[in-house]
């Protein structure tokens, strides 16, 4: 692959502008500043180096984000910040997508890529990659709301209805819920629907990924080929 190629593939621009980035002297091949554009690289184990930060080479790019509260998982967001406004130019120049959506006040575990089978069967509800939810509520967690949410409640515009995969009461007014699916405020729609509300909704888990501890929110970090098979662990295995 030619440099200027690899470099547009990463998001660093149009051909134009990585042509006149490798002229200027601005890129360097795993460590070596190369100034003609043309020179054939090798994709496996590429670094490339622009202006002194270094990125890999990734045919495809998957990240996880430590989503904060007041985002929008939008890039025309309408009241508050877009969640794109956290990731790095070349991210969103090669095009990457929520993998599904968090409401703006919902914190979390964020996925997105430029992969566009890997979205759909993340978002699949046929592969059964679990989510997992910690909810807190206005109104304490009774056992009968736990039951409930076990067992299926009623939403509007669903024909059945929808159960928790697991549901366990953490504290007096905090719950883990552990969803199959992703509709549309699907945890605050079934809490609504026990007769209780959300006031706080945070993603911990896709499959068996858990949200890195020690990223604060609003930070990002690639995902590696053993994370992305974690997050396609369908459930129960998942739990463990
Ligand atoms: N369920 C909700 O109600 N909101 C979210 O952001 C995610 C799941």
């Amino acid at each position: 692959m030619k440099l200027y190629r690899a470099l547009q593939s990463q998001g660093f621009g149009s051909r134009k502008g990585c042509v006149a980035q490798v002229r200027a002297g601005a890129v360097a091949v795993n460590g070596m500043v190369c100034d003609d554009p043309e020179t054939e690289v090798d994709p496996a184990g590429l670094e490339l180096t622009l202006d002194g930060v270094a990125w890999a080479f990734r045919e495809k790019a998957y990240v996880l984000m430590h989503k904060p509260s007041g985002y929008e998982c939008s890039h025309h967001p309408s009241h508050h910040l877009s969640v794109f406004s956290l990731l790095p130019a070349p991210l969103l120049q090669r095009g990457v997508q929520c993998v599904g959506r968090l409401d703006q006040d919902t914190t979390g575990l964020l996925l997105f890529s430029d992969d566009g089978q890997f979205i759909h069967r993340m978002i699949s509800p046929r592969k059964g990659i679990a989510k997992i939810y910690r909810a807190t509520c206005a109104e304490p967690v009774t056992d009968a709301m736990l039951d409930a949410l076990r067992q299926g409640v009623a939403l509007n515009d669903e024909p059945a209805p929808i159960a928790a995969l697991a549901c366990d009461r953490l504290d007096a007014r905090t719950l883990r819920l552990t969803l199959a699916e992703g509709k549309y405020h699907q945890v605050k729609r079934m809490i609504a629907a026990t007769g209780n509300r959300v006031e706080t909704l945070h993603r911990e888990t896709i499959g068996s990924h858990a949200l890195p501890a020690d990223l604060p929110p609003g930070g990002w970090r690639w995902l590696e080929p053993a994370d992305l098979q974690q997050l396609e662990q369908p459930w129960p295995s998942a739990r463990s």
